[in-house]
């Protein structure tokens, strides 16, 4: 906790939001970049090292805290019943903290839960400010382009913040200014409850605006100030799923600029996306239409991409993955997956292991060196190190009703299209014939075959499919004397490496 750290930051989220036409979803359990936007209005907020964080909630507040609960179980929640305006909600906050034997002493930061771009750092300014000029309150303004809805900032004929005017209530001239409230303040906490106390609803809205209380007190003889935010998209506040889309640009366009100047290359920032808790090492590459989602982290040297969605996936040094989605896996470094790779939760990959062309794997573990190369179902196994999957084999796991594993051990080398039908085990350096259903363990060193024996009718297609190209094609060979000679293959395991 540093010197500045307020004594409460109350976050502001029990409105509606009703233009994002979402009947189930308040506004504020929008995600953007892996996080609720009141997720990213209380990780802003937790960055100030407040003593007590209160989120205020209303419209659908049990599914609001639940979330809360889940993302910052010390997130404190204040219910406001009826939603009677920025200043009320206010109030019903420190009720609700002075009902709990909390009450507020020093700074009290109020910020919005729709405002996701705002950072901690903009916070810390704002606090910083207000402390050093010892101000009663201090509003986090920004000139904006377009101030349509935005309370206005009056300032008097010294350039002193005198008002705020909300846009319903505000004269023709005062509409013109382009200096807006961000609805982020830093409060003198004692202050504010005196200022509280006196707020009226005599406005448009009938509400108790929180703004009304830079008036009162400049009128009390307090200092009341600003803070202009340096990139005034920091306060975007979101109303609707335009602006939705419009922030998690720019936050992915923030995103991307960290990672390059930490060292990743992004070959198209265009197509490629972040999100807050994606972690990366110097020399990662991120090749186009790569989304990488919550605790996804990248190793040094990792190369991702075309086309991956990773989602809290770790990829190891100098792995690389290509055209795959994986969920919860484990990428081990120096490992390859894909083209057309499926990883699903607890997939594991040691080191230089690979999963390979249209391969699924989900609560597996592929040892050291081990490849399932082509076409295959790897579920509930256990693969060893430096053996071999041949292609289009299933680990049969289910049996309709339980899931059982199978165990591949090491150095093994297993023949194309095989089932594996699961509980069974193959031994250490085992091969397994092409073809096989193995349903029973095979020993260590063995040659596991479980298939039915071929025989051929010979002569069979010219005379059961005459006047066909088939028979006349096998006339032909017979006339040439070149058919192959009669027989079992020469080779039974086909481990399709
Ligand atoms: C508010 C400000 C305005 C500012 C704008 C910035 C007031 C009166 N106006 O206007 O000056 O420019 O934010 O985006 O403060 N909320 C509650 N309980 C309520 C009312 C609102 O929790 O009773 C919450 C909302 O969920 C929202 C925030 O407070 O997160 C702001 O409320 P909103 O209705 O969006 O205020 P604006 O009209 O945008
Ligand atoms: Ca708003």
């Amino acid at each position: 906790m540093s010197a500045n750290s307020p004594a409460a930051v109350i976050v502001l989220a029990a409105g509606e939001g009703t233009r994002m036409k979402s009947p189930s979803l308040p506004k504020v359990l929008h995600t953007m970049a892996g996080r609720s936007l009141v997720g990213h209005a209380v990780a802003a907020g937790r960055e100030l090292g407040p003593e007590q964080l209160v989120v205020v909630v209303g419209h659908l507040r049990e599914k609001v805290a639940a979330h809360l609960a889940e993302v910052d179980p010390a997130v404190r929640i204040a219910v406001q019943q009826e939603q009677r305006g920025t200043g009320h909600a206010v109030r019903v906050a420190l009720e609700s903290l002075a009902e709990d034997g909390l009450p507020v002493d020093g700074t009290v930061v109020v910020t919005v839960g729709d405002t996701p771009l705002l950072t901690g750092a903009t916070l810390r300014t704002l606090v910083a400010e207000h402390a050093a000029r010892g101000n009663g309150v201090t509003v986090l303004a920004a000139v904006v382009p377009d101030a349509t809805g935005y309370g206005r900032i009056l300032r008097d004929g010294d350039g002193a913040v005198a008002a705020i005017v909300e846009h319903a209530d505000a004269t023709g001239e005062q509409l013109a200014i382009t200096e807006i409230n961000s609805g982020v303040f830093a409060f003198d906490g004692k202050l504010l409850a005196e200022a509280l106390a006196q707020l009226g609803t005599d406005n448009s809205q009938g509400e108790e605006y929180l703004t009304d209380t830079l008036e009162i007190l400049r009128a009390a003889g307090h200092r009341v100030g600003a803070v202009v935010a340096a990139d005034h998209r920091d306060i975007l506040g979101i109303n609707d799923r335009v602006q939705l889309a419009q922030a998690r640009r720019i936050l992915n366009d923030r995103l991307l600029e960290r990672a390059m100047r930490a060292g990743v290359t992004v070959v198209d920032p265009a197509t490629t996306w972040l999100d807050v808790e994606v972690t990366y090492e110097p020399d990662v590459v991120l090749h186009p239409n790569t989304q990488l989602h919550g605790a996804t982290s990248l190793g040094e040297g990792a190369e991702v991409g075309p086309n991956c969605t990773l989602t809290d996936t770790s990829v190891g040094a100098g792995a690389r993955v290509s055209n795959a989605t994986a969920d919860r896996a484990e990428i081990g470094p120096e490992a390859s997956v894909g083209p057309y790779a499926y990883l699903r939760p607890g997939a594991r990959l040691a080191r230089r292991a690979k999963a390979g062309t249209y391969v699924e794997i989900k609560n597996s573990e592929l040892g050291e060196g081990a490849k399932v190369p082509h076409l295959s179902y790897i579920g509930d196994a256990e693969i060893g190190e430096g053996s071999n999957v041949g292609a289009a084999s299933v680990t049969v796991n289910y049996d309709g009703v339980n899931k059982h594993r199978t165990v591949i051990g090491a150095h093994c080398r297993t023949g194309s299209d095989n089932m594996f039908v699961a509980p069974v085990t193959v031994g250490d350096g085992a091969y397994t014939a092409a073809g096989s259903v193995i349903t029973n363990d095979v020993p260590a060193g063995a040659l596991g075959v479980a298939r039915g024996q071929q025989r051929n009718i010979e002569g069979w297609v010219e005379r059961r499919r005459e006047g066909t190209t088939s028979a006349r094609a096998a006339a032909a060979a017979r006339e040439a004397g070149s058919g192959p000679a009669a027989g079992p293959g020469a080779d039974v395991t086909g481990t399709g490496a």
